[in-house]
């Protein structure tokens, strides 16, 4: 039977809550596969072991980390923490640590959902997201000037290599190819931002031209935020950075149907380290500790973990179970205008994948 060590970040607030439920489905599709189990290794790191012992995560976490074949994560964030500490000391550290440079969001509708987007369907509402996750805007570079004078400033630097910028635009195309999808959308700013996006949309035209069987499409970020919610039928693969990444996922979640709903992967694809998959949420303080956050991005995000090990088929089941307990509507969380709760939830999951 093939094993994997999966290291458990359960985080802060929700991601505590929806974690179990991941776990619970991920046990149960072993259990009913038969043909593969899990190991799973728990990390208490995030917010509350900071707040205890000083730190995000160990010093030598990455170190620990690194032997395991999966990194499943649920959500880091805590009201009395500052973020741009405790997202950076774990969340971005693993992300740009094991050279995740893949962030795969797919903004996918599911049978059963409704969009707030009038008149469209789950056939208009379904293309991926391929957002550069491991440099750009959040490279952390810049610095703080006359602090605490009148001639305070500030850089920020974005920084774009040749090869991160190549080498996630030829993975959005080698996507497409794979899946068949007809289009690769660029998504960029190069009207005012005179060096990066420049950078982008030339080596975004370069590569184009070794895929001369997929549609290259560009776009400026605030044509294609409004594209996202007047024809969201148009996008096929998306690919754009860090930020501009960051920021339309959030609103490809809202379209279809909301962030409970939205999960994504961190992909490190020539498989040096381990990759990390997660929901696309935060922890949710105002919800957290009422058992009533959706668990489904969460459990969506253990179904990347399957994907990423080669069980596809079961990653479509997990999805058409999703499908099910939202087209049946009597288990949801309140998010979908249920009553139930967070396991409720992820035990009526198991329950459907048992009953096929
Ligand atoms: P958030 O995603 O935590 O919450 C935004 C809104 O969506 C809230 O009203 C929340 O209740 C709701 N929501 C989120 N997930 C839900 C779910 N599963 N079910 C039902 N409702 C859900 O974003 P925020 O409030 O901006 O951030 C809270 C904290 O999380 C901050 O510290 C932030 O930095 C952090 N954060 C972490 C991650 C991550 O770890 N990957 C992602 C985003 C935000
Ligand atoms: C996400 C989150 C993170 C990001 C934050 C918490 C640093 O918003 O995963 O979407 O911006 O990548
Ligand atoms: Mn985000």
């Amino acid at each position: 039977m093939k094993k994997y060590k999966i290291a458990v970040i359960p985080g802060d607030g929700i991601g505590t809550e929806v974690v179990n439920e991941g776990i619970k489905v991920l046990k149960t599709i072993a259990s009913i596969d038969g043909t593969f189990s899990f190991d799973f290794d728990y990390f208490p790191w995030g917010c509350e072991y900071y707040l205890k012992e000083g730190k995000m995560m160990d010093e030598d976490g990455l170190e620990k980390l690194k032997k395991y074949d999966g990194i499943y994560l649920g959500a880091v964030g805590y009201p009395t923490v500052p973020d741009h500490l405790s997202l950076r000391d774990l969340l971005l550290k693993i992300r740009v640590g094991f050279d995740q440079y893949i962030n795969l969001r797919p903004v996918k509708l599911l049978k059963g959902v409704e969009t707030p987007l009038k008149n469209k369907t789950t056939e208009d509402i379904d293309f991926i997201v391929v957002r550069e996750n491991s440099e750009g805007e959040y490279s952390g570079l810049g610095e703080w000037f006359n602090k605490g004078t009148k001639e305070e400033y500030v850089h920020q630097i974005g920084k774009f290599t040749r090869k991160g910028t190549e080498r996630v635009i030829r993975y959005a195309f080698e996507l497409a190819r794979k899946e068949n999808r007809k289009t690769v959308t660029s998504v960029t700013k190069g009207n005012a931002l005179n060096y990066s996006m420049v950078f982008w949309d030339e080596i975004f035209h370069e590569v184009s031209k070794e895929y001369p069987d997929i549609k290259a499409n560009q776009l400026m970020v605030d044509a294609a935020s409004m594209m996202f919610v007047q024809h969201p039928e148009r996008f096929d693969v998306v690919v754009t950075s860090n930020l501009f990444g960051d920021i339309l996922t959030d609103l490809g979640a809202a379209i279809a149907g909301g962030i409970g709903l939205a999960a994504g992967d961190n992909l490190n694809p020539e498989g040096t380290y381990p990759s990390m998959f997660e929901s696309i949420h935060g922890s949710a303080p105002d919800i957290s500790g009422k058992g009533i956050a959706n668990p489904i991005a969460q459990i969506w995000a253990a179904g990347g973990m399957l994907k990423h090990f080669g069980y596809v088929d079961w990653y479509n089941r997990l999805i058409q179970s999703f499908e099910t307990l939202l087209i049946e509507k009597q288990v949801l969380t309140p998010d979908l205008g249920g009553k139930n709760s967070t396991s409720d939830v992820g035990d009526e999951i198991c329950n459907i994948l048992k009953r096929k």
